[in-house]
């Protein structure tokens, strides 16, 4: 167990803030969690790449550091919620195990996979997690909670909700996985990469499809190792479809994708590009100029910074369209 008092937190978050917590603890198995369960104030944080820090964390901070992978029967894997999200895509395709493939270089760590319910590209974590090992931050009880009981939705868990956020650690999560690979293509430009590289997708392979995945990505969000950021910034907004009836009618180019019958999801990135935002800043945050969806650190920005820059962004949108958007990313 690694235990560090008055830390930077910077190399904790991929927005590149710099802050402090008076205590800092990274444990590797469940009983060394358990040893140190009851601090107060206490944060748990994955790998810090959905978090913006407003000032100082004047409690303690954990973090797992549990990295194992287990395989079970029927293609399932329990995994320690401190394995990088993106090592497990890698670990599935290599172990001829599918189904992660559009999931590749989500960054963040296998906890955070089950606590925000990640996505992109058509597939959800939600699709493949079949359970979730979690222990108390109060009273240190061991739960499982089945896929059902995590009560999912669009970037939704139980453990977003005010009754359980904040108070439960992911240990590990089991995962489904598939021993044959059936592509999803349908989404966020996959097959136009597909006939420009000319792969049929009859050839096509899970490892090509990550590496289509990685492609667009790279293609369109900025590394955190180069500019700060924490993925989307805000969450697509779902409208009543009368709503967006209403709009279309004015912008009748506007994306969008059914929910159910009276939903209708609007991509925020759209609405904020048309709000004149893309690739504009504001002291030392911007939107970023390929994806507006991305809040960026241009270099030494505070987290108020980003916060008046999300403030702004958020006041035009709901101007222009009557929309509020929500950041999901979660301020401390
Ligand atoms: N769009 C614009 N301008 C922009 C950005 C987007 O017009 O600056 C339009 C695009 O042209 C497209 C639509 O908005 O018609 C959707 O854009 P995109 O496919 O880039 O996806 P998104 O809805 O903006 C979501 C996820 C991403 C995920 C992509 C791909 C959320 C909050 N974000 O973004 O997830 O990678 O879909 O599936 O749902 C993340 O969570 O950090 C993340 C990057």
């Amino acid at each position: 167990m690694k235990i560090k008092h008055d830390y930077n937190l910077l190399s904790l978050n991929t927005f590149g803030i710099s802050a402090k917590c008076n205590t800092l603890i990274e444990y590797n198995t469940p009983d060394e969690l358990l040893s140190v369960i009851g601090q107060s104030p206490v944060l748990h944080i994955g790998g810090g790449s959905n978090l913006l820090f407003l000032d100082d964390y004047k409690g303690t901070i954990l973090h797992s550091r549990i990295t194992t992978i287990e395989e079970l029967e029927d293609c399932r894997l329990r995994v320690g919620a401190g394995v990088i999200w993106d090592e497990l895509v890698d670990y599935t395709i290599q172990h001829n195990m599918y189904g992660l493939e559009n999931l590749s270089l989500i960054p963040g760590e296998v906890g955070a996979s089950a606590v925000q319910n990640i996505g992109a590209y058509g597939s959800e974590a939600k699709d493949f997690i079949v359970e979730v090992d979690c222990m108390n931050l109060v009273s240190g009880e061991r739960r499982i909670f089945s896929n059902e009981e995590c009560r999912y939705g669009y970037r939704q868990s139980i453990f977003k909700t005010d009754e359980y956020k904040g108070k439960w650690a992911v240990l590990y999560v089991t995962y489904q996985l598939y021993d044959t690979f059936t592509p999803r293509l349908d989404y966020g430009g996959i097959r136009v990469e597909l006939e420009r590289k000319g792969i049929g997708t009859d050839t096509l392979t899970a490892q090509q499809l990550r590496d289509i995945v990685i492609e667009i990505r790279h293609s369109k969000l900025p590394d955190p190792k180069v500019l700060g950021n924490a993925g989307s910034f805000f969450m697509n907004p779902v409208v009543s479809r009368e709503k967006y009836e209403e709009l279309a009618q004015q912008y009748t180019h506007m994306p969008h994708y059914d929910v159910d019958a009276e939903h209708v999801k609007i991509p925020a990135g759209w609405m904020i590009e048309q709000c004149g935002w893309k690739g504009r800043s504001l002291g030392k945050a911007a939107v970023h100029d390929r994806q507006a969806l991305v809040l960026v650190n241009l270099g030494g920005a505070s987290g108020e910074d980003i916060l008046k820059l999300c403030n702004a962004v958020r006041a035009d949108v709901n101007k222009r369209f009557g929309i509020d958007i929500h950041p999901e990313v979660n301020f401390i």
